[in-house]
């Protein structure tokens, strides 16, 4: 080796030396923090409530959900890691925990994914969100149910311990239902094949991903799996049986495995989510009570952007009811919201930094006023 060489190698050894610690650090800190997850469902509840309005059923049996689950994970690996020799990865294969996926089922822009990752967030834990119409498109021929578990592992920072402890979101899961009356027979087949693909994976003690030459082995034992669609016209489907059964009272009671296989999901599949959660459609009130409760609010979020330059931005309850009831009409949910406050404020956010300060007021005229 010439004298020159040995410098940068040293280095880089030292790099990777100190990037290695810092994964360990850092999976140890995570682990660690599972292992001392305390917090009650209640506890989940009264941060979800700062972020996620409405959805009261909703948010009760979420918390209670992910609150179990990272709680009996946290025993789970306490007990075996007193007992045992201290190796995480074998502690995680080897304990076993009942897990209870979860079924969100509501209309578009409630809040099923924003929900969800606001408790994972709670948790502390990885998140990936998956979008099931990808897979589901006709001629559907390259993605891979496993390349899921890839994007766990990427959320992770490439630390398997910790992929294996996430959540993983599978949005749009009614896109993969077979369809059982008509007679396309394209989407029938890549959706079944989802279907059963999905449900090794939820199911997976052992999965292999492939990355370049090396080949990684991740389990989803502890991997909480969260699953929302909008399930159109379930409602009306669940309202017959009750019917035809001379069944009376919510119909969010009575849904069953059953009513989503008439929807062409696979009985199995939905056999793994025993957890199911209806929410609600927001009302003109709930996405007045986003604007001005919710922390993630998007009005508050251009409140600060004017208050930065100087400007007080004020909006009169009628403005906000106005807002509220032309979102609504969008039939977006809580998305419409915000096109709805762009368009109003637009003009403004072009014209007042820099040229006004001091207070902006708007009322219901002046909302009406710019969005004709
Ligand atoms: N209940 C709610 N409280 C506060 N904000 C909400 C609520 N529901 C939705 N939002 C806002 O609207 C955005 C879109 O909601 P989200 O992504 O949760 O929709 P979704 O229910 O998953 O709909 P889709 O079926 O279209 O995927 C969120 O990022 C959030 O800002
Ligand atoms: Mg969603």
């Amino acid at each position: 080796m010439k004298m020159d060489d040995r410098g940068p190698k040293e280095r880089q050894e030292r790099i990777e030396e100190k990037l290695a610690r810092m994964k360990t650090g850092q999976e140890q800190e995570a682990v660690q923090q599972i292992i001392d997850f305390n917090k009650t469902p209640a506890d989940l509840k009264v941060v979800m409530d700062r972020f996620v309005i409405g959805q009261e059923q909703g948010k009760k049996i979420m918390s209670t959900a992910v609150a179990f689950h990272y709680r009996r994970l946290g025993q789970a690996l306490k007990q075996w890691l007193a007992q045992n020799d201290g190796n995480i990865d074998v502690a995680l294969r080897q304990t076993m925990t009942p897990k209870a996926n979860i079924m969100i089922i509501g209309p578009t822009g409630c809040g099923k994914t924003y929900s969800s990752e606001t408790a994972s967030k709670m948790v502390g834990v990885s998140f990936v969100h998956e979008d099931m119409t990808k897979f589901s498109e006709v001629g559907y021929v390259g993605q891979n149910v496993t390349d899921i578990l890839l994007d766990l592992l990427m959320a992770a920072g490439g630390n398997t311990t910790l992929a294996q402890m996430g959540i993983v979101y599978i949005d749009e899961i009614d896109k993969i239902a077979t369809e059982t009356t008509a007679a396309s027979t394209c989407r029938d087949v890549s959706g079944r094949g989802v279907q059963k693909g999905l449900l090794h994976l939820v199911d997976g003690t052992e999965n292999a991903i492939q990355i370049g030459k090396e080949r990684i082995s991740l389990s989803t034992k502890h991997v909480l799996f969260i699953a929302g669609g909008a399930f159109e016209n379930l409602e009306v489907k669940v309202k017959k049986r009750m019917s035809r059964q001379g069944l009376k009272g919510d119909w969010r009671q009575f849904l069953m495995a059953d009513d989503l296989v008439g929807f062409g999901m696979e009985r199995q599949l939905m056999g793994r989510f025993p957890v199911r959660v209806v929410y609600d459609k927001l009302t003109t009130n709930d996405l007045k009570d986003i604007l001005v409760k919710s922390e993630d609010s998007a009005l508050l979020a251009y409140r600060d952007d004017l208050k930065a330059w100087g400007i007080d931005l004020e909006f009169s309850d009628d403005a906000l009811t106005e807002i509220a009831e032309r979102a609504e009409k969008e039939g977006t949910g809580a998305r419409g919201l915000i096109s709805v406050l762009h368009r109003v404020l637009l003009e403004d956010m072009f014209r007042l930094p820099g040229a006004y300060t001091g207070t902006f007021a708007v009322d219901r005229n002046y909302v009406r006023d710019r969005l004709g």
